[in-house]
């Protein structure tokens, strides 16, 4: 049995190591053990917890560290992917309805959205979030177009939904996160963050505004590039019910043994995401400065135009940056295949170094340049990490 940590006053960085254990009684295991079982003894009438796709203690602790660290009332869902997690919030939307998306978005997030919309369910609507005034705009003109109001809010099936990401991947764009969430508040549409790159360590999103939180938690939650796993988190009853209610009857649900992994990988959260950010921060700063870099974006750097909004509703600016070089994409593809250390491989978030040119995404807008690298910064020491890019960029003449 999971217990719940009723110890608010301790620090996150406590309450994510102390949280989601067994009760502290004689010989009782340290960590949870593991349920592998597809079906639970029962009689009498059937409830929720009878059959694994319905619930599974498995997922309780990582489901209810995940929730207290995001601030949430209501423990969070677990899902076999980050983009299960985001079906389960945009699969809520009904027909006739609008989503509004960042221009810059995790590919894959967008092309649901597209799906809607290629369907007849959904207008797709692209913002540029570093404009918060054309956002507001924006924000106004879909809830008079479908008629919604803080009254007539329906939170099973939003009539408008604001997707957001900040920061953007690849783009690493910041948005002033409350003033658009409280615009939203206003006007009666539902808000989603896709916390994935923040971590809940760095950015709490309900706090600022947001109705519910999603993360991939294959990447720095689990934090070892070991398994797939998603996240969703809200205090709101009805959406949460409606997210668990698209979990079950889809079935994209979480094995036991990944959600143990995904347990077990927060614990080191805190550790991990300290060293990450303090070398992604010293790699744009040193990066800024090599002659073959055209622009660095991290939002912990001073000169980054996201940084005041990042320092007021983040509190550590994470692992990932995005480093643009004075090249086309074939001496940038030549560059990452001279590295040694860092691993050219798509994901983030993990101990290990990963870099990738992202417009060899074909799906990734023009508006991304071809010589765009985006960085995930793990554990390895800082100077080693330097020492290969500086190796790699000498094949740039410049
Ligand atoms: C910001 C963001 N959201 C969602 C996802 C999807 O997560 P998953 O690959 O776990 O399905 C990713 C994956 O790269 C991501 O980067």
């Amino acid at each position: 049995m999971v217990v719940g940590m009723t110890d608010s006053s301790y620090t996150a960085e406590t309450r994510l190591v102390a949280g989601g254990r067994p009760a502290h009684e004689d010989l009782a295991p340290v960590n949870p053990p593991i349920a592998m079982s597809s079906t639970f003894r029962q009689m009498g009438p059937s409830d929720l917890n009878t059959y694994a796709r319905f619930s599974n203690q498995s997922w309780d602790g990582l489901e209810e560290v995940v929730a207290d660290l995001e601030g949430a009332e209501l423990p969070g869902l677990v899902f076999a992917s980050g983009m299960a997690a985001v079906a389960a919030v945009q699969d809520l939307l009904p027909v006739g309805s609008i989503i509004l998306l960042p221009e810059h978005t995790y590919m894959a997030s967008v092309s649901m959205a597209q799906r809607l919309e290629a369907r007849g369910i959904a207008r797709v609507v692209r913002l540029d979030i570093e404009n918060t005034e054309s956002v507001l705009a924006e924000l106004e003109k879909a809830a008079v177009d479908a008629g919604v109001t803080p009254e007539n809010i329906n939170y099973a099936a939003p009539k408008v939904l604001l997707w957001m990401e900040s920061p953007t991947n690849p783009m690493m764009e910041v948005a002033d996160l409350p003033t658009i969430l409280a615009a939203t508040r206003r006007l009666g549409i539902v808000s989603a963050v896709d916390n994935t790159f923040a971590t809940p360590l760095g950015q709490q999103p309900l706090a600022l505004g947001a109705d519910v939180v999603v993360h991939s938690a294959t990447k720095a939650i689990a934090g070892h590039s070991d398994v797939l796993l998603g996240l969703a988190v809200t205090s709101n009853p009805v959406l949460r019910d409606a997210m668990r209610a698209h979990r079950t009857t889809n079935g994209a649900i979480a094995g036991p043994f990944e959600a143990w992994l995904g347990l077990r990988g927060i614990r080191t959260l805190a550790l991990r995401l300290e060293r990450s950010a303090a070398s992604a921060l010293e790699l744009a700063r040193r990066l800024q400065e090599h002659p073959a870099v055209e622009l660095v974006r991290y939002p912990g750097l001073p000169t980054d135009p996201g940084f005041e909004r990042a320092r007021a509703q983040m509190s550590t600016f994470g692992s990932v940056l995005s480093v643009t070089l004075k090249a086309d994409a074939v001496q940038t593809d030549r560059v990452v295949g001279a590295l040694k250390l860092w691993t050219p491989a798509t994901s983030l978030g993990g101990v290990e170094s990963l870099i990738e040119r992202r417009r060899r995404h074909t799906s990734e807008p023009a508006s991304v340049p071809e010589s765009m690298l985006r960085m995930s910064v793990g554990i390895e020491n800082v100077d080693d990490l330097y020492a290969d890019l500086v190796q790699a960029l000498s094949l740039l003449e410049v």
